[in-house]
């Protein structure tokens, strides 16, 4: 955020600002969308819905989880939201009792670990690396259980932000499985499925009813500022989640849920194809750009709109470095600390991974701002 504001304090005084920080894509709603909200400002009289959502958009999504993952989802178990963070919040306050453990991997979204301690929960970091290609195993969990810090639940992500990895079926079922066996709620965040440059995007919800997948229309569905994402909950928690969402939001916006049902149209999903596709020569200038500065990702993105990059050849403090970069160039990148805080020395974070040592680049953007923005980037590191 610091980022930003001097990006946009820059942008005030005049300055051209190339964003590879942000989290979105640069792309409208797909045009069936638009042309469903049209309709329905015609139509309905758009008030407050139920709490879970419009019954016609839960039915659509769980018929998008049997097309898309062969897995059969009760449109009872399904929960809309306001984006995928009203999901989150909801959840957690439905699933956890304060002071209950939940971990998360470290890099991993700030959002997550700022409201759990904000609700009072204890945030159990998972350090995660190259070697498991930034996202949490079997080992580490047994790990937590030997030390007796089994936690109460799992968030994970898969495509990650800010990574863009997606772990393997097989190892996502081995988590699974292992959080079926030790009373772990497993909690997915799925919101970047969609964009994979490869890989196949796996579902909780193909493993066991009693995991919670979370979806949004922010990403691959490029409807960020319409705020609408989901959840596939197991049927003890829909009760409490539904109340909860009742009391925190009444109902997720309404235009935009009759709008969404027209995302999964074969037209909707043939335009939001195209952007993965440019998301994907995005990616390719990214890598190219730090292939040029020797900074070779140590485990490239499989997907979402990330690249987490070692700049620690290049600076002590990749917060300074960026800071730098916004002011000589207007690049903005996000630095790693966001992502990977290590606030207390010694608080057993491998220094190797230490957020310091990181940016995390984003090409949600045009290919000529990602295009333009690495040329600076490459620029200014050799200059
Ligand atoms: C990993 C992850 N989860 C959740 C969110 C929240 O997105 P939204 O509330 O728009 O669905 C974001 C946003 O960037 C994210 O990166």
């Amino acid at each position: 955020m610091e980022i930003l504001k001097q990006g946009n304090e820059l942008a005030q005084n005049g300055r051209e600002i190339y964003s590879l920080c942000l989290g979105q894509p640069s792309t409208p709603a797909p045009t069936p969308v638009l042309e469903a909200a049209h309709q329905a400002l015609e139509d309905e009289q758009l008030g407050y819905t139920d709490s879970n959502g419009i019954r016609a958009l839960r039915e659509r999504i769980a018929k998008h989880y049997q097309d898309e993952y062969d897995t059969s989802v009760n449109p009872d178990n399904i929960v809309i939201t306001t984006g995928s963070s009203a999901a989150f919040t909801a959840i957690f306050l439905a699933a956890f009792e304060a002071g209950e453990r939940v971990a998360m991997t470290r890099p991993g979204y700030a959002a997550y670990r700022n409201t759990l301690k904000a609700l009072g929960y204890e945030v159990v970091d998972i350090d995660t690396g190259p070697d498991t290609r930034w996202q949490p195993s079997v080992e580490q969990l047994e790990e937590l259980k030997k030390q007796g810090k089994s936690p109460a639940g799992l968030l994970l992500a898969s495509p990650s932000n800010p990574t863009g990895t997606i772990l393997e079926p097989e190892m996502l079922k081995a988590i699974a499985k292992w959080c079926d066996e030790n009373e772990c709620l497993l909690i997915s965040d799925e919101i970047y499925h969609g964009i994979s440059f490869g890989p196949e995007c796996t579902s909780v919800v193909q493993f066991s009813d009693q995991n919670i997948a979370v979806g949004s229309f922010s990403k691959y569905y490029s409807m960020t500022g319409w705020r609408l994402g989901w959840a596939v909950v197991p049927t003890e928690l829909v009760r409490p989640v539904e109340l909860l969402l009742g009391n925190l939001n009444l109902s997720a916006p309404t235009l935009s849920q009759f709008a969404a049902i027209a995302a999964f149209d074969t037209e909707s999903v043939a335009e939001l194809d195209e952007h993965v596709k440019r998301y994907a020569e995005n990616r390719r200038i990214v890598l190219e750009g730090l292939r040029l500065i020797s900074t070779p990702l140590l485990a490239p993105a499989d997907g979402a709109f990330y690249c987490y990059a070692d700049v620690s050849h290049l600076c002590e403090d990749s917060a300074q470095w960026a800071a730098e970069l916004l002011e000589a160039t207007g690049v903005a990148v996000t630095p790693g600390i966001d992502f990977a805080p290590n606030s207390k020395p010694g608080d057993g974070l491998d220094p190797v991974l230490d957020g310091k040592k990181f940016v995390r680049i984003s090409f949600a953007g045009s290919t000529e701002e990602v295009t333009t923005g690495m040329d600076l980037l490459v620029d200014f590191v050799r200059s």
